[in-house]
């Protein structure tokens, strides 16, 4: 016999074949084609030509989206899954990449650790500044919506530097100043302000057009008594800080200032010298049994030293002391030959005081008031003493040296720990026992 059947669509039939009395089953089995997605981004797991009844498949998206719709369907009786997967969708989560580090972002009442936002999810955006823009935006499908918010700072620092010399009003050292905060700007005497006088805080932003500074006020050339002088270098106008240097055409010599400068608008001296003709009968002469032992003082030219010009007006003493550990005291002077047949009386309440040294017990570490390890400390300066780890100190740790002499004549020394180990009847014991740091080694 001859038995015909026909299946429709995706559904494969079985077939049992009549034998004598024992039919069992004609009939259909189903099958599924692979499930009809939309989304390309979805991936079919397992992946095959065709499914059995009853076989399962997960539909998946690739990291970073998420699923909407059935993710799990299984093959039915039908041939058909038995949920429709054509509405599944991959969705993606939405970046942070683009948003300030300072902005911080919260989640379902949570921080956010990552730089990125699941698609559906709502984000509340905070800063230590201004937030400009929304504060609350929804992720969908990789936008968002509104768009994400910018932090701006709250307050600016100080609008010029502090070590400048712009007078900053109102002034608040180290403080910030609150955004829409108006400041102005000015000069101390001497100086000429230049720029913005005055500026707005803007998002942490001064709105200057010019940055203020100040400059130092020029001086003008000095009116000279003596027509004869000649002034180097001679200028119409003279920057602050410049030196001007006097001296005198062939056998005359500057009586008077020698040099002077420009200082914020005003010559350090503004007396005018005059050029004398040189006195050969004013020598001045050092008289050493009168300068203290220790003080050396050399002689050196300047101006004019053409004979016979050389001594009056035309040499000084600059001094210092013999020994560099020597401090000496009333000085950084230059002791001019005037014309009083001698150096400046000055000269001789120089003094030169000695250096103390330090005489080392053993293991003591000594340093200076500025912290460098010495063994001779100056005049005005202390000796600061100090022990290894492990030794204790014993004496007085800072002592002051003046002229030579140390203020505290006690001694210090550092006190050692000795740790003796005994073995008595096979057990370590330990006796610990103060000894004095000599006894160390
Ligand atoms: C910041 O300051 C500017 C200028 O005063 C002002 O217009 C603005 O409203 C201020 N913004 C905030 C958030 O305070
Ligand atoms: C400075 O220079 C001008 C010309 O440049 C001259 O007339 C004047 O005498 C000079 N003054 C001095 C003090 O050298
Ligand atoms: C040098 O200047 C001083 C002070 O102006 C004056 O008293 C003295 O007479 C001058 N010396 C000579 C040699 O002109
Ligand atoms: C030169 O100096 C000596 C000593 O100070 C003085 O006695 C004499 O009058 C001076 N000569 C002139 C020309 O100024
Ligand atoms: C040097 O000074 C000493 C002490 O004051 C004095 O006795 C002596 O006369 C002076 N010598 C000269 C050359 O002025």
């Amino acid at each position: 016999m001859t038995l015909e059947m026909r299946c429709f669509n995706a559904i494969n039939c079985l077939w049992t074949v009549q034998i004598l009395n024992f039919t069992t089953f004609i009939g259909c089995i189903a099958e599924c084609n692979p499930p009809g997605t939309r989304d390309i981004l979805i991936t079919i797991s397992p992946d095959r030509f065709i499914y059995n009844l009853y076989d399962v498949v997960n539909l998946v998206c690739p990291t970073g989206y998420q699923l909407v719709g059935p993710r799990r369907v299984f093959c039915n009786p039908e041939g058909s899954w038995h949920r429709d997967t054509t509405i599944t969708s991959c969705r993606g989560s939405c970046s942070l990449d683009y948003l300030e580090n300072e902005v911080e972002v919260t989640v379902k009442d949570e921080k956010l650790m990552s730089r990125s936002v699941h698609s559906g999810d709502v984000a509340y955006f905070s800063c230590d500044g201004i937030i400009i823009g929304n504060p609350v935006s929804t992720c969908y499908d990789q936008s968002w919506s509104p768009e994400i918010p910018s932090c701006l700072a709250s307050s600016c620092g100080r609008p010029v530097s502090t070590n400048s010399v712009v007078l900053v009003f109102p002034d608040s050292p180290g403080s910030e100043y609150e955004n829409g905060t108006d400041v102005k700007f000015s000069c101390p005497t001497g100086y000429d302000l230049q720029g913005d006088v005055e500026s707005l805080c803007l998002y942490g932003v001064w709105d200057f057009t010019q940055e203020p500074t100040c400059q130092a006020l020029p001086c003008t050339p000095l009116t000279q008594n003596d027509p004869s002088i000649i002034v180097s270098p001679n200028l119409t106008t003279y920057e602050s800080g410049l030196e001007i240097r006097y001296s005198c055409p062939t056998s005359h010599v500057v009586n008077g200032t020698v040099f002077t400068f420009c200082e914020l608008g005003n010559w350090k001296s503004p007396d005018t010298p005059e050029c004398v003709s040189c006195n050969s009968s004013v020598q001045c002469a050092l008289n050493s049994t009168r300068l203290d032992r220790d003080v050396l003082c050399t002689e050196e030219p300047h101006g004019n030293t053409d004979p016979p010009c050389y001594g009056h007006w035309s040499k000084f003493l600059s001094c210092k002391c013999r020994d560099p550990d020597y401090r000496l005291i009333h000085s950084n002077y230059v002791y001019w030959c005037s014309d009083q047949n001698g150096f400046d009386e000055m000269l001789y309440s120089l003094e030169c005081r000695a250096p103390c040294s330090v005489g080392l017990n053993e293991n003591v570490i000594a340093t200076n008031s500025a912290g460098i390890e010495t063994v001779i400390i100056q005049d005005g300066d202390y000796v600061q003493y100090s022990c290894p780890d492990g030794y204790m100190e014993n004496g007085p740790a800072t002592v002051a040296c003046s002229d030579g002499t140390w203020m505290i004549s006690q001694p210090f020394s550092c006190i050692g720990k000795l740790i003796l180990r005994l073995h008595v009847s096979g057990s370590l014991f330990l006796l610990q026992k103060m000894v004095k740091c000599s006894h160390v080694k």
